[in-house]
Formats: structure tokens, C-alpha cells, sequence
């Protein structure tokens, strides 16, 4: 079923209806209770348009791609190559050349750490990264760091979970190489300003790398309008399956980049003495790709489209204006990132309670939450803290699980404290 949706901006409660219709998991319950999926941050819940491509997939065409003359393989072939230019449109990129298909957000920044980085590192230099970056953008710039000599520099976060932008500018040095920061935070929402940091960057010719992982899902997002360099996410954080990814290069940069990883379906000739690879993105995507999660990713992004990704970042933002205040009324709650532009996902700890015995609780209510560092453990050191709870919403939500999250945390501080 393709959604029909009115063109105002917010959604109807009939719409939301039939969002909500469309994604069969909602309905179950959990501990007997609905389940309130609030844990989107990690993963999205999946359409039944995306299950059924990927049924679909496997019941008509499955193929090797790029391999065949066949019917199957040519069909596979082109429905896969079809979501690069889906993607294309979809960031705003220039052409679908710009597009590599990775495992997802982690995978493209070591791609970049390996194929674009490493060479140029020499002993000395710095990468730049900020103190809200996912352990997906610390790691693997400290690895290519510790291989060459090169040192990993940390702009600091304000008390409200804001970049100190001033030390951004501070520590953009002549020895800096490369930048590489998050455009939404996952533990705090706060969304950095982008654009201005990579002008930043660039007026001192330093290549960035943003990490979108949480900016696509919550907001539109136009590579060409922040003028990145490289670009990262996740097919499963936007109701997609895991295991697929988007790395967006500009050209001038994936032309610069070797393959880091060597196998079948990136070569143009390979003899015992040398091997040459094909141009564009394929050089990157080594063996057989994940060809189902591709072409289904291609069906989330387009029911996304469908329903407008303005809208949804404005219905998520209602959300999170709605579950702001709720939550600043409980007595003992505190919100980790207080930032004025965040997107929708809120962190929060209460006085006396451990996180993970809050989302025990919060579960037995059929409330799904992340509990814990969130992969962001130098973060939670920078706020004092082990860990949070993290309610991060989707398309899906309603402010009537809203509800039921304050009402579940209400009767959790009840039976902890
Ligand atoms: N990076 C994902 C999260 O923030 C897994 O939960």
C-alpha cells in the first residue's frame, strides 16, 4: 500500500494512524503491556513495504549482481544500481558516482580512515574530532593515528551539549589533516551547526567527514548545501535493514582513494603481478554486497519521501518539544543536553537510580528505551555520568506513548526510591 498524505505540514492523527499501520511490530505487546518503541536511535522499526521487498527479492529475482547475463542477475543488477540515484536525491548529492553502498555508518568511517586518511598521515599531524562523537568516529581515527605518529585532537562540549565552537576554530591547526565530527549527536540530540564548522575547515583546506548517522533520520539533510566531504549513515536507523550503509564521497576526493579491502566485483584486470580497479564506487564494495538490505533501504528512503522528511522532522520535533517538558517536571530528572537545536532523542537521569534499573522498569511497562553510554563513553566521562537513559523517537511515535513513558517513570521512581 503507498501512503496518500496531505501536503500541510504537520500529520494528522489519521495519518499517523496509517504510518503507524504500516509497521506490523507496533502491534505487539510486551509483558502484556503495547509496546512503546522508544529506543529508534538504535534502530528503526521496519515498514511492510521494506519486508516486502526483501521478500520480494528473494521470491522473484535473487541474483549475484554485476555477474550475469541472465533475467535474474540483470534484474538484481539494476534494482541495486536503482538506489544509488534514490540515495542521490535523497542527501542531495551531485550523482549517483557519489554513492558507495557500505554496512553502514561504522563501516564508511573506516573506509575513509583506510582508503582516504592513512596514506596521507605523517607523524605529527592531527585529525580533528569533538568530545560527542560515537565510538564509531573516535575509533578508527585513533587507529589510523597510532599507525602513523599522527595525534587525535578533541574540540570540547559545553555544559548544555553544545560544540564550543570557538575552540573548533582554535584547534583547526596547520598541522590538522582531516575533521571528522557528528551532525547529530546520539546521546545528547544536539545537532552541531555543519555547515559553518566545515567552512571552517575548508578556509584552511582540511577535508571533513560528517557522521549523519542521527541527522538523516530527524533531518533533511543536502551534502551539496553543507559542502561535505564525506558523508555517513545508516540504512537501519532510517527504517531500513541493518547491514547497509551509505558512504557519500565528492568525487574529487573518492578519486583520490584506494581500496582498502581487495576481492571480486572491483577490478578491471588482476594478473599474479598487478591488479587495476574499476572507476566510482564499486572499487569499494569488495565481494557480494548485501544486494537485499540495498534494494530494501532504497524502499525505506522512498516511503520516507513519501511521507515528506520535512514533515517527519517536524512531527519528531513536536515530539520532542512535548516530551521536553513533560520530563523537566518529574522531580530528580535531569536532561544530559539542553542544547536550543536538537533533534529527537532525549537523555535523561534521575537522582538515586540507575539507568539500566530504570529501562528495567520502563520494560516491564512496554517501554523500550537505551540504557547505558550509548557508544559515547568519553561523553558520559565529560558529564559525569556511567550512563543515561535515551528516548529517542521516530515517525511512528505519538505523544500518547509519550504519556505512557512519564506515567512509566513516575512508577518506577515510585518502586526504586
Ligand atoms: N549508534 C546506535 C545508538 O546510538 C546504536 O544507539
Amino acid at each position: 500500500m503507498q501512503i496518500m498524505l496531505s501536503p500541510t505540514v504537520a500529520l494528522t492523527e489519521t495519518e499517523l494512524l496509517e504510518i503507524r499501520n504500516q509497521f506490523p511490530v507496533l502491534t505487539r505487546l510486551v509483558h502484556g503491556k503495547p509496546l512503546v518503541y522508544l529506543d529508534n536511535g538504535a534502530t528503526t522499526q521496519k515498514p511492510q513495504c521494506v519486508i516486502d521487498s526483501i521478500r520480494d527479492y528473494y521470491s522473484r529475482y535473487n541474483a549475484n549482481i554485476h555477474r550475469g547475463v541472465h533475467q535474474l542477475s540483470q534484474e538484481a543488477s539494476v534494482a541495486y544500481e536503482a538506489v544509488r540515484g534514490i540515495v542521490q536525491t535523497f542527501i542531495g548529492a551531485a550523482s549517483p558516482e557519489t554513492i558507495v553502498f557500505t554496512k553502514g555508518t561504522t563501516d564508511g568511517v573506516n573506509l575513509v580512515a583506510q582508503s582516504y586518511l592513512r596514506a596521507r598521515l605523517s607523524a605529527g599531524d592531527e585529525v580533528l574530532i569533538t568530545g560527542m562523537e560515537h565510538h564509531s568516529n573516535i575509533v578508527p581515527w585513533q587507529q589510523v593515528c597510532e599507525a602513523t605518529g599522527a595525534v587525535l585532537r578533541v574540540v570540547p562540549v559545553l555544559d548544555d551539549g553544545s560544540l564550543d565552537e570557538a575552540a573548533f576554530q582554535q584547534l583547526l591547526a596547520d598541522k590538522t589533516k582531516f575533521v571528522a565530527f557528528t551532525h547529530v549527536s546520539n546521546s545528547l540530540g544536539t545537532i552541531n551547526r555543519a555547515k559553518e564548522l566545515i567552512a571552517l575547515a575548508h578556509a584552511k583546506h582540511i577535508p571533513v567527514l560528517l557522521d549523519g548517522a542521527q541527522a538523516v533520520p530527524h533531518i533533511c539533510v543536502n551534502v551539496r548545501e553543507l559542502d561535505a566531504d564525506f558523508y555517513v549513515f545508516s540504512g537501519h536507523k532510517i527504517y531500513g535493514p541493518t547491514g547497509i550503509g551509505v558512504l557519500y564521497a565528492k568525487p574529487e576526493f573518492m578519486a583520490q582513494m584506494s581500496p582498502y579491502q581487495g576481492g571480486g566485483g572491483i577490478i578491471k584486470t588482476v594478473t599474479f603481478e598487478k591488479t587495476t580497479y574499476v572507476d566510482g564506487p564499486l572499487k569499494f564494495e569488495a565481494g557480494t554486497p548485501n544486494i537485499e538490505g540495498t534494494i530494501a533501504l532504497g524502499r525505506a528512503i522512498q516511503l520516507m519521501e513519501e511521507i515528506g522528511v520535512e514533515r517527519i522532522a517536524e512531527h519528531e520535533h513536536d515530539l520532542l518539544t512535548y516530551a521536553t517538558a513533560q520530563l523537566t517536571s518529574i522531580a530528580g530528572l535531569r536532561i544530559i543536553g539542553t542544547s536550543a537545536h536538537k533533534a529527537a532523542v532525549i537523555s535523561f537521569v534521575v537522582e538515586g537510580i540507575h539507568p539500566f534499573d530504570l529501562g528495567t522498569i520502563l520494560d516491564q511497562q512496554g517501554v523500550a528505551v537505551r540504557t547505558g553510554h550509548h557508544c559515547t563513553q568519553p561523553l558520559m566521562a565529560r558529564f559525569g555520568v556511567q550512563g543515561t537513559v535515551r528516548a529517542s523517537f521516530a515517525v511512528y511515535n505519538t505523544k500518547q506513548e509519550i504519556d505512557v513513558l512519564i506515567q512509566a517513570i513516575h512508577k518506577a521512581i515510585k518502586m526504586l526510591s
